[in-house]
């Protein structure tokens, strides 16, 4: 069966050098040199490590039927030699959020922050993974990582500042915001 667990290490290994690590809302996690991304659910720090946060690769939410069309027809997948530069946005929404139920929470999340067909104008220069966090207890609720070519950065941002000053983002109580360079592709 499909491993679904992933597990970033924030230490002194991995194929990911960090560039930076800055908090938007709410507490920071420690600067590390690197970043390694395991298919698995690791139950410990591991030696030397500084960090480690856990999430599950999981069902849509919130897409329909066109939105899913749209997204499958132009997305590209991790690990593309170009694709030097990462982010990994850990994420928390508050209490507010998670009080609303499913429709009033797309209703927010599309209709009125419109984060789809925002982020679909930056397809396919960025290739994105969703990781789901707050069912295993976790300190973030999502763990969102992103990769795309030094060209693309620019982009990036703008992508970035465009979710960040929506309404769905009234409702994140905890962001931080890490960079990484690809150590073996650049
Ligand atoms: C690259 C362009 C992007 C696209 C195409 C995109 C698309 C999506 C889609 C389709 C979902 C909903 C998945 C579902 O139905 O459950 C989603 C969820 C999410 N995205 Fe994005 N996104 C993009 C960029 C970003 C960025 C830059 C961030 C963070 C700064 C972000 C943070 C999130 C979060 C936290 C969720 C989960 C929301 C929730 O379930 O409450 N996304 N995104």
């Amino acid at each position: 069966m499909e491993n679904r667990f992933y597990t970033f290490v924030g230490g002194n290994t991995g194929p990911w050098s960090i560039t930076g690590v800055q908090p938007v809302i709410g507490p920071s996690l420690e600067m590390a040199p690197c970043l390694d991304i395991l298919n698995a659910n690791l139950q410990e720090v591991p030696p030397g490590a500084q960090w480690f946060l856990r999430g599950v690769t999981s069902n849509q939410r919130y897409v329909t039927r066109p939105e899913q069309a749209s997204l499958v027809a132009i997305q590209e997948s991790l690990g593309r030699a170009a694709a030097t530069c990462a982010a990994l946005i850990p994420i928390t929404k508050n209490a507010t959020w998670w009080a609303l139920t499913q429709d009033e929470r797309r209703e927010i999340f599309e209709a009125r922050s419109s984060h789809i067909a925002t982020g679909l104008r930056y397809l396919p220069a960025i290739a994105r993974r969703l990781h789901h966090s707050r069912d295993l207890g976790e300190p973030f609720d999502f763990l969102t990582w992103f990769e795309y070519a030094p060209s693309d950065s620019e982009a990036f941002e703008e992508l970035v500042a465009a979710l960040r000053a929506t309404e769905e983002w009234n409702y994140v109580e905890r962001e931080v915001d890490i960079r990484l360079v690809r150590k073996d592709r650049v």
